[in-house]
């Protein structure tokens, strides 16, 4: 409703807009982005949701994949428009029961508008029916929907739910999810949490996964394959599922010598971080020939290419303590990365201590020497490295380092009670940068602007590296 256009003595619109309830006449779209000052229209704007149930077929062959995703969402503002981001082919989208109407706009905005303007603090409910192949749509110019010879994988970050589901694509808004995927006989379909059940009929097997605790859409993983599963319990009693496609031809050895230590590495991590957030844990390998892993929640992607020189823990590691930083407390914002890559990074130093391959002291020594002050490595900010240096080594490897440098502000006893109390404080949430050094700020008793703004910000090398001789 534009008021602009009710011109001045036209008494018939005015008495128009007089008889639509307030808030309907103050309804506006929401906006294309969700606010990220590094992906500006990711996500989007007017309403959170709180589940997503997604009822798919995929045929390998084709690439085709089809089906229905229901959005259980609120509203944030009153609305007469919004977007969800999404690419494939939409045939019809319904709003708390109405058909509404529907287009495409920008690089992956899907616009809709319902029949009626939405009120603030409201249910919504939305049916999108949809239809595509994946692997022939783009945004931005590429694709990460991954096709293997027997399938395809969903697992990117921070690109990779609007291949494959509509979603309101931010970290931000997290949220719980039923994955339902029917795939013909003889191929799986795996996804997050618990496989709660599958059902065949017609030479098609259905495969329902449910994930009950929040999750962020990059965390959403599809991987569709012949796989062979293993499923155990940990020591410490968390339910344990593993795949590995069943051509990983001479990486297969390693990658479950590396992947089937999942439960002994939880439990082990749990002694740092805090009981495992999920009902579930795992991971799958599939015949990718993409190089990276992903902490995709509760069942990771790991490459095939992490175990091509043989086994590889500390993937393993990094990867499940992402679990607690970065899936239980997810970023605020893009910007925010480093708490969950130099986090992930600096559980790998403490395995390796554990393994006695290296005090994460010593690696902390051996990073600080391996970059001169010269080296390029150091203009990275950590703290908010841009869009472009996302998942640069600066990231992980400086981000490490000033974790190394907290241990070694604060002591030992307060750094590995900030480690454990983290999680906790912030448990299925989201949080910043800010927020974490407010909360190790509470738990030393001191401010931690100077160590911050070292380790994190300044875009030169630190003078000191991080040793425990700096300890205050
Ligand atoms: N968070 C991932 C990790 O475990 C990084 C993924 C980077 N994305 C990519 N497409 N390479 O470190
Ligand atoms: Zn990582």
């Amino acid at each position: 409703m534009h008021r602009r256009l009710i011109a001045p003595g036209a008494l018939a619109a005015a008495s128009l807009l007089l008889a639509i309830p307030a808030s309907a006449a103050e309804a506006s779209p929401g906006a294309p982005g969700i606010g990220d000052p590094y992906y500006p229209y990711y996500g989007n704007g007017g309403y959170d949701v709180s589940h997503y149930d997604l009822r798919l077929t995929y045929r390998p062959s084709t690439d085709e994949l089809s089906g229905t995703a229901t959005i259980s969402a609120r509203t944030t503002q009153s609305l007469n428009r919004f977007n969800l981001d999404f690419l494939l082919d939409v045939s019809e989208v319904r709003v708390n029961g109405n058909a509404a109407r529907f287009a495409t706009s920008g690089e992956h905005e899907l616009e809709i508008t319902p029949k009626s303007p939405l009120a603030k603090d409201t249910p919504v409910t939305v049916v999108v029916r949809y239809s595509g192949v994946p692997s022939t749509k783009s945004a931005y110019g590429f694709t990460t929907w991954h096709r293997t010879p027997d399938g395809a994988i969903a697992a990117d970050e921070p690109e990779a739910a609007w291949w494959w589901f509509p979603s309101n694509d931010h970290p931000s808004d997290k949220a719980t999810y039923d994955v339902s995927v029917a795939v013909p006989d003889g191929t799986q379909a795996l996804s997050n949490g618990t496989l709660q059940s599958t059902s065949s009929q017609r030479g098609w097997t259905r495969y329902n996964w449910r994930q009950n605790k929040p999750q962020a859409t990059y965390l959403t993983t599809l991987a569709l394959g012949r796989f062979d599963v293993t499923t155990a319990t940990s020591d410490g009693g968390v339910p344990v599922l593993n795949a590995y496609s069943k051509d990983l031809g001479d990486n297969d050895g390693a990658a479950r010598a590396s992947v089937e230590r999942t439960g002994e590495i939880v439990d082990w991590l749990s002694g740092y971080l805090g009981p495992y957030p999920f009902s579930s844990a795992g991971g799958y390998v599939p015949n990718t020939t993409t190089g990276y892993a992903l902490e995709t929640q509760t069942r990771v992607y790991y490459s095939p290419k992490q175990f091509a020189g043989g086994s590889n823990t500390s993937v393993v590691v990094h990867e499940l303590a992402h679990q607690w930083y970065g899936d239980d407390v997810s970023i605020a914002g893009w910007k925010d990365i480093w708490l969950n890559e130099g986090f992930a990074r600096y559980a790998q130093w403490l395995w390796s201590e554990h393994e006695g391959e290296g005090t994460a002291q010593e690696l902390a020594d051996y990073t600080y020497a391996s970059h001169p002050a010269d080296d390029p490595f150091w203009t990275v900010a950590p703290g908010d490295p841009g869009p472009d240096n996302q998942f640069a080594a600066a990231v992980y490897d400086r981000g490490a380092l000033a974790v190394q440098a907290l241990r070694n502000a604060v002591g030992d006893e307060t750094f590995f009670a900030i480690l454990k109390g983290w999680p906790k404080s912030h448990a299925y949430g989201n949080a910043s940068v800010g927020d974490f050094r407010a909360y190790a700020e509470g738990v030393a008793g001191r401010s931690l602007k100077a160590l911050f703004d070292t380790w994190l910000y300044d875009t030169v090398r630190p003078a000191q590296p991080a040793v425990a001789s700096a300890r205050g």
